[in-house]
């Protein structure tokens, strides 16, 4: 049984005071014994202060980590996967589709961010989702394959690894899937996960679903087949929502 995962991405918002009073409700919520883990991604200004402030069980994620494989040295900007273990995260997210297209990120690049956040100790949760043209080409379960396969690493565990499918077309945009088309697209993206990397890991990673999840649509969507946690932007910025989504699953 897999046990789900509500994670918040915070994208680039919050200040400090609003940051911090957003992380204290939700760690309020994590000091109780949960039925699911959580996980909330506020961006690097704020991950370190965050991560220092008693978070219970909840887990603590950064948006991104450098490409190079290495720990530090000249690379202006970048913040290294062992930096941001040291800050106390728990979890790195790569290859959000924000990045695949806004800072032209393949598979490739994403598959040694994730390998990096790995060796660092981090979870690395792993992005995937089609576009509107793929969908509507009837592309969809082609490119999350490619992905997979791609962005993926071979040493991929359901201890170091998490997969947030995420339709870009979906993000931010008010629209989700039909339950069908979520249903199918994670049997897939689990299919093609025995493939690279045995049924047993296959079978125990978990698979996000993200894009407009909101505390309506949430009981809906989690109970989707391999729907084993939810990635959320928008409304992971309000305790409310937030909240509301992840008290569907008490
Ligand atoms: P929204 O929940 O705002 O659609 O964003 C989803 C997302 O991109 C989470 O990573």
């Amino acid at each position: 049984m897999r046990r789900k995962l509500i994670a918040g991405n915070w994208k680039m918002n919050k200040l400090k005071a609003d940051g911090i009073e957003l992380a204290r409700s939700v760690f309020e919520k994590c000091t109780v014994n949960l039925p699911f883990d959580v996980l909330i991604c506020p961006p690097m200004s704020l991950l370190g202060l965050i991560a220092d402030m008693p978070h219970g069980s909840c887990g603590i994620g950064s948006q991104d980590v450098a490409e190079t494989i290495k720990e530090s040295g000249a690379f202006t900007g970048d913040v290294s996967a062992k930096m941001v273990c040291d800050l106390g995260a728990t979890h790195a997210i790569v290859g959000h589709s924000e990045r695949r297209t806004l800072h032209h990120e393949t598979d490739d690049v994403v598959r040694q961010k994730a390998e990096n956040a790995m060796a660092a100790g981090l979870t690395a949760v792993i992005c995937i989702g089609e576009t509107e043209a793929e969908r509507e080409g009837g592309e969809a379960l082609s490119v999350v394959s490619r992905q997979i396969q791609g962005s993926v690493p071979t040493t991929a565990t359901s201890e170091n690894c998490v997969i947030a499918y995420e339709p870009v077309w979906a993000i931010g945009t008010g629209k989700t899937p039909t339950v069908a088309d979520v249903a199918e697209v994670h049997a897939a993206v689990r299919a093609e996960l025995v493939k690279l990397l045995g049924q047993e890991v296959a079978n125990k990673m978990r698979i996000l679903y993200g894009g407009s999840v909101k505390p309506s649509n949430a009981r809906e969507l989690l109970s989707v087949d391999n729907v084993d946690g939810a990635l959320i932007g928008g409304a992971s910025l309000k305790i409310d929502d937030f909240w509301g989504i992840a008290s569907t699953q008490l």
